[in-house]
């Protein structure tokens, strides 16, 4: 994807310091959402499609409210979702800038993949409200079945059928582009961890073959089930009041299951935190990484416990603290990441940052070129011709006169504009054909030059 290495110009060191506070700030947003939209995506898929197997309502209506609650709506599937995963491709390709590794293409797809799977996501859970309206529809028109002898009830019932077809197809769908989209994503980010194997990360198929993109992968996985767990109970129960229509027997069966859910995924968390600290590179490890590690590890710690005591006690009071320590895992998480890439990427962004100097040189040295206003090419052009700096020709040699005006740049070229009569000696010296700029520019050439600086 060479377009992009393109689009990116390398960046100063505040710059650098900038677009890595970004990217933190992006992956906070994005971890989470990601998480909640794979778990979501996929539990709801599961408890409609088992759910219509056994023709269980509890269940159907389990996976309608699942995918409602924790997908929310297409806007925020796009800015949750595809806006910082857009920002976290545009950092990486400016914190790898000119490396010669697949990273930021796989973002890229990751990113691609990521839009497709939102389309098949949402029209996943617009299939639900379409259904539940036909639904009503059919009990309705089964209730006057005796009465009025139509045949609508058969066209809604053959819709229906196709609708739940739809339904089913497209939420799978939106499932298996969702993981697709996580796992590029997790490879593009544990590959940059390799800063000194980057050779060996070439092309899409070398992806396969590392291991550790796998464990990362495994990894969000989990972080996916722990806070698709966390989000339901969030939710369903505490955000906003919860939801309203639930009775006894529905919020039972909500709390015990999204309780299990989110216990499952917390408990595996500390497994794959330390598989996950096992695989990164030597050139990626740092105090901060160990740092960051222990911190995560605390964090997942506490989220367990009050998970446990939700489950136990179902206890609704710790339901927030159950997410906001997701959460917070989930940052120490993104952090543990982060301070590896920093430190992996040590070299590059020194690269980067000297590159950066140096271009800002040329642009400058530059701007004073092309506007035309050097000021020994006007010299040359215009002055030489009755000047020079050591002997008299028309007018008096330079280091006579020069010096005279000790180095101030405004009152020489002001003379130079408007001559005025001076040394006896000479003839008048007729103003010169030349622009204020370049009256300045050659008045700085020459006192430069006279000084012995040029
Ligand atoms: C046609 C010939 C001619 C050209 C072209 C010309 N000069 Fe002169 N210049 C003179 C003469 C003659 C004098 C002496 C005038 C005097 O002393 O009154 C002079 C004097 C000067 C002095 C000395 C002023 C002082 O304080 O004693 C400077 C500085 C100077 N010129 C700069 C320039 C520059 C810069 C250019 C080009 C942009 C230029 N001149 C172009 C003829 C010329």
């Amino acid at each position: 994807m060479d377009f992009l290495e393109k689009l990116v110009i390398p960046a100063t060191t505040s710059h650098l310091y900038l677009l890595k506070v970004m990217l933190i700030l992006s992956l906070l947003i994005f971890i989470p959402f990601l998480g909640m939209l794979i778990g979501g995506t996929a539990f709801s898929v599961i408890f409609n499609t088992y759910g219509r197997k056994i023709k269980s309502v509890l269940f159907v209506r389990f996976a309608k409210d699942i995918i409602d609650k924790l997908a929310i709506n297409r806007f925020v599937g796009v800015g949750l979702g595809v806006v910082p995963l857009l920002s976290i491709t545009f950092c990486y390709a400016q914190l790898l800038y000119q490396v010669n590794v697949i990273c930021v293409s796989l973002l890229f797809m990751a990113t691609l993949f990521m839009i497709i799977s939102i389309n098949f996501i949402y029209s996943y859970q617009n299939t639900f409200q379409i259904e539940s309206l036909v639904g009503t529809l059919t009990s309705i028109s089964g209730i006057y079945k005796h009465e009025i002898d139509v045949k609508i009830p058969e066209d809604i019932i053959d819709y229906e059928f196709d609708l739940m077809n739809a339904n089913s197809n497209s939420g799978l769908y939106g499932l298996i582009m969702l993981l697709i989209s996580g796992f590029f994503f997790t490879a593009g980010t544990t590959i940059a961890l390799y800063s000194d194997r980057y050779q060996d990360f070439q092309n899409i198929a070398q992806i396969f073959l590392s291991g550790a993109s796998y464990v990362n992968f495994l990894f969000l996985l989990i972080i996916s089930v722990a806070v698709t767990g966390s989000a339901i109970l969030f939710f369903f129960f505490s955000w906003q009041g919860g939801l309203f229509n639930m009775d006894k027997e529905y919020s039972n069966f909500v709390k015990k299951i999204a309780g299990n859910i989110a216990f499952t995924g917390a408990a595996l968390l500390p497994i794959v935190i330390f598989m996950s600290f096992f695989v990164i590179p030597n050139v990626a490890l740092s105090g901060s990484v160990f740092m960051w590690t222990g911190f995560s590890l605390v964090s997942v710690l506490m989220l367990c416990n009050f998970i446990y005591a939700v489950i136990k006690n179902s206890d609704l009071k710790y339901i927030s603290a159950v997410f906001y320590f997701m959460i917070l895992s989930v940052g120490f998480i993104v952090l543990i990441n982060q301070s590896a890439f920093a430190t992996a990427s040590i070299k590059n962004l020194e690269t980067i940052s000297i590159k950066a100097d140096e271009l800002e040189k040329e642009k400058k040295s530059k701007t004073v070129n092309t506007s035309g206003v050097n000021g020994e090419e006007v010299y040359t052009r215009v002055c030489a011709a009755c000047h020079k700096f050591d002997t008299k020709l028309v007018g008096p040699p330079y280091d006579q006169t020069v010096p005279t005006y000790n180095g101030d740049v405004k009152k020489l070229a002001s003379y130079i504009m408007n001559p005025v009569k001076k040394n006896p000696d000479y003839p008048p010296m007729p103003a010169p054909p030349i622009k204020q700029k370049e009256a300045e520019a050659v008045a700085q050439y020459l006192i430069d030059k006279v000084s012995g600086k040029k």
